[in-house]
């Protein structure tokens, strides 16, 4: 087993190259299966849940080759329809898969998706969707059967909530479907942008038609391309939350600052100094932060619920009290026990958590429970006094690519070890 080793308190300064955003890379990896010929994709991060990704695809006859941050897909020949329960099991995000084997093969057998850490998540929104499609599902002892005996049909699709998931699934599915589908009360995060862009490039018709509805126009066959992925979101503002936390100053590059907008309106609240362009941004920090007021996660252009946790861990040591409302996930504060550990000062009734700053925290053992929870506990490690023992890296990993070589680069003093 491994674990990140922090010595606290020492302040980041330096420059960050953003890596390509892992909840971009696995829809666009899904819809590289509707693509004959050779698919191109550059920015892809070197994550586990990449490798899941591309475990599944081979799985299904892809042939792939990997040149550092490139693959190169050709899906040209895929074999079978059928995603084993272990590769199912391993992320969350694999029931995107659901719409591209569908667009595809017109059939997808699969079981329901792992990675519930923070919460349900169940996909009830995603089989919906596919129903009015025009898809048959029989679930079986937790397996899902699905066949779209006369094909894709495009429809008229609300959902009623607008899940990043289930519109991912909805384009991938429609843009292989007979004639126009129109998905209203879609999501609107930059990374349903990106697949979108992706699947046009391989010759798809997908148009954004006002704020939250989509319409895909369905096409016969997609054929390869080249493609960059846009840059991580999440991780450029975690970056500046290890600059904030510390006191130090960041240069923050490669990524769409645009995409950050809710994120940026707290650090300055914080008190930190930011001078951005399209792409970079420099953030200085003050001496302690003073943030405060109330952080509501909604879905984009709001919160981010995936920045929730390392907003916290930043507040943790403001000189002013924060309150956090968690709208997306019903359990997504598995990281405030730990936090405590470290001497925050935190109350959690329901989705409410009220964060009252201390001056200092202090260093202890903690236990990553989830991905971004994960990260937060770093965060706060880089603040800590003494010595934190960050273990169950494996979900930190899920998300961050060489997460403590970066950190060290910019001055924190930090290791992987093994125990
Ligand atoms: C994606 C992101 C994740 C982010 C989340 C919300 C990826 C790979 N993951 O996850 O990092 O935290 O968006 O921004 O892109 N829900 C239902 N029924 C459904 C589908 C969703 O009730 O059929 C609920 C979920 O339980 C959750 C909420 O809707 O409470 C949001 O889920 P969703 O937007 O689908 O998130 P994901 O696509 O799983």
């Amino acid at each position: 087993m491994e674990k990140l080793v922090v010595y606290g308190g020492k302040k980041l300064s330096g420059t960050i190259s953003v890596q390509g955003s892992k909840n971009s890379t696995l829809p666009i990896l899904a819809g590289a299966l509707l693509a004959q010929g050779e698919v191109v994709l550059h920015n892809c991060p070197l994550l586990t849940d990449v490798n899941a990704a591309v475990n599944i695809l081979k799985s299904l006859g892809s042939r792939i080759k990997r040149e550092n941050n490139t693959l190169i897909i050709d899906s040209t020949n895929i074999t079978t329809s059928v995603i084993d329960e272990n590769l199912m099991h391993e992320m969350r995000s694999s029931i995107v898969f659901l719409g591209a084997l569908l667009a595809r093969t017109g059939k997808a057998e699969l079981s329901a998706p792992g990675g519930c850490e923070i919460g349900l998540r169940p996909i009830d929104l995603h089989l919906k969707a596919m129903r009015e499609l025009g898809v048959e599902i029989n679930e079986e002892k937790g397996n899902l059967l699905c066949v779209a005996k006369n094909g894709i049909k495009g429809a008229e699709i609300t959902l009623a909530f607008p899940s990043v998931g289930a519109t991912e699934n909805v384009i991938l599915a429609a843009t292989a479907g007979e004639g126009r589908t129109i998905l209203i009360n879609a999501a609107r995060e930059p990374e349903i942008k990106n697949l979108a862009d992706f699947l046009n490039s391989c010759g798809a018709k997908i148009y954004f038609a006002g704020e939250s509805t989509i319409i895909i126009d369905g096409v016969k066959k997609l054929h390869g391309c080249e493609f960059n992925i846009i840059s991580d979101r999440i991780v450029a503002s975690t970056y500046m939350a290890a600059a904030a936390i510390t006191g130090g100053e960041m240069e923050i590059t490669n990524f769409p600052v645009r995409d950050i907008q809710p994120v940026l309106d707290i650090f300055n609240s914080g008190g930190c100094i930011i001078n951005s362009d399209e792409t970079s941004l420099h953030i200085k920090a003050p001496e302690r932060l003073h943030l405060s007021g109330t952080i509501r996660t909604m879905p984009f252009p709001g919160f981010p619920t995936d920045f929730q946790a390392p907003a916290m861990a930043m507040s943790t040591v403001s000189e002013l009290t924060t309150i956090f409302i968690e709208t997306i996930f019903e359990s997504r504060y598995k990281h405030v026990p730990q936090l405590k550990r470290m001497g925050a000062d935190i109350s959690v009734e329901g989705t409410v958590a009220v964060v009252q700053g201390v001056k200092k925290l202090h260093g202890a053992t903690v236990y990553a429970e989830d991905l971004r929870g994960g990260i937060a506990l770093v965060i706060a490690a880089l603040a800590a006094e003494g010595k934190t023992d960050v273990i169950n890296l494996k979900h930190i990993d899920r998300g961050y690519e060489k997460i403590e070589d970066n950190l060290r680069r910019l001055g924190a003093e930090i290791n992987r070890e093994v125990y």
